[in-house]
């Protein structure tokens, strides 16, 4: 049994020579800190080696221990120091192939656009930042898209500004310099002529004033004063708003809730979504037809649907009618009473804007547009 004392002194001894070595190392990590990981384990490594040897062989000396058996000691802890900084310069090898791997991995990036994560397994340090990468390099190439869809439709709307203002303001052009060159004399005409300048200037407003909203929606500027009111009230308000509108088209309207329907939105936005909706219908309704507006609860959202008797929409143009400037007909410029093609970009902006959606289906002798929105508890 080795007395307690003579413990305390092999502590003593080798904790002072680990302390020394252990400082040098310390030193040493803080040059190379900015190295690789191999070098720093290799660091790591050489200092326990040493840290041990320098421990036994202090102890060794002072403990009298004769020189055979000091051999023997020494180059056993010699032997296994060797083995333990092999394995560690074996394990600092794979660490820095893998960061290696997970480099090219970034490298090539920019050639391919796609971020493929390196093959096999990663210690969970650079597993956790491959995946971060994965991620953060998804989100991109999402925004990227977005960003590219946005181009591509303000370069519609431009394209789009470009030919359907200029028409109708060569229109009220030629019609204002008639007038002011006394061309045109003949009261009626004159009279006629004024008639028109002033509904085209009203369309260009109206055309304006929708590019205007569709540009706020396009650039998710969208400011919603949101109150909660009922859905039923914001239909009646809409359907007396385009009273008029249908009586001079002789179209019959019908309007129908299911109760309170509380949401929380901005009423000027949404109605102005409804109202779209329902000029459509009206508009491409023929006289004595009727359009339908009902509200109610369906699958836990409050729901209004706009049905009319267009006759029914081309299957084809079904999925782009809420596309900007999508029109039906092939012709480009407007009719007399058509719109820009605004009307229901800025509804599904407007929907979508309050979390909700946007529908339509042909039904019956004509369409049913739909609206979601959630209630609001
Ligand atoms: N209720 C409807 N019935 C039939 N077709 C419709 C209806 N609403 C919209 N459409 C079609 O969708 C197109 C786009 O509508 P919209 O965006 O409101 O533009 P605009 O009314 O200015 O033409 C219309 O030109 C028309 O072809
Ligand atoms: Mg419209």
């Amino acid at each position: 049994m080795i007395p307690i004392a003579d413990l305390l002194e092999i502590a003593a001894i080798t904790g002072g020579t680990g302390l020394v070595i252990a400082a040098a190392g310390l030193a040493l990590m803080w040059v190379i800190r900015d190295r690789s990981v191999g070098a720093m384990l290799a660091v790591v490594a050489a200092v326990t080696v040493a840290a041990t040897l320098g421990g036994v062989v202090a102890t060794t000396f002072k403990m009298l221990i004769n020189p055979h058996d000091r051999s023997v000691v020494l180059t056993v802890v010699a032997v296994g120091g060797m083995v333990g900084f092999g394995v560690a310069l074996l394990l600092a090898r794979r660490v820095v192939a893998d960061s290696r791997r997970l480099l090219k991995a970034v490298q090539i990036v920019p050639m391919f656009g796609q971020f493929t994560p390196p093959e096999g397994r990663m210690p969970t340090e650079l597993a956790t930042i491959s995946k971060a990468l994965e991620e953060a390099h998804e989100s991109l190439r999402e925004a990227r898209e977005r960003e590219r869809a946005l181009d591509a439709s303000r370069r519609e709307l431009v394209a789009w500004v470009s030919h359907d203002l200029r028409t109708p303001l060569a229109g009220l052009r030629a019609m204002a310099e008639a007038l002011e060159d006394g061309i045109i004399d003949d009261p009626a005409t004159v009279q006629r002529y004024y008639g028109q300048i002033r509904l085209e200037a009203g369309r260009l407003t109206q055309m304006v004033d929708d590019l205007f909203e569709l540009s706020r929606i396009n650039a998710g500027a969208l400011s919603l004063s949101r109150h909660r009111i009922g859905l039923d009230d914001l239909v009646a308000d809409t359907l007396a708003g385009v009273e008029a509108l249908a009586r001079a088209k002789g179209v019959r309207l019908h309007g129908a809730s299911q109760g309170m329907l509380p949401v929380e939105v901005d009423s000027g936005e949404v109605g102005r979504a409804l109202r779209n909706l329902v000029v459509n219908a009206i508009r491409h309704t023929p006289a004595d037809g009727s359009v339908s507006v009902q509200a109610g609860v369906v699958d836990g959202m409050a729901c209004v649907s706009v049905s009319d008797a267009c006759g029914g929409i081309p299957e084809d143009d079904l999925p782009r009618v809420f596309e900007v400037a999508f029109r039906g007909s092939a012709a480009r410029t407007p009719g007399p009473d058509g719109g820009a093609g605004l009307g229901l970009a800025i509804a599904r902006g407007i929907v979508e804007a309050h979390m909700g959606a946007i529908g339509v289906c042909n039904t019956g002798p004509g369409c049913r547009f739909m609206i979601r929105l959630p209630l609001s508890v």
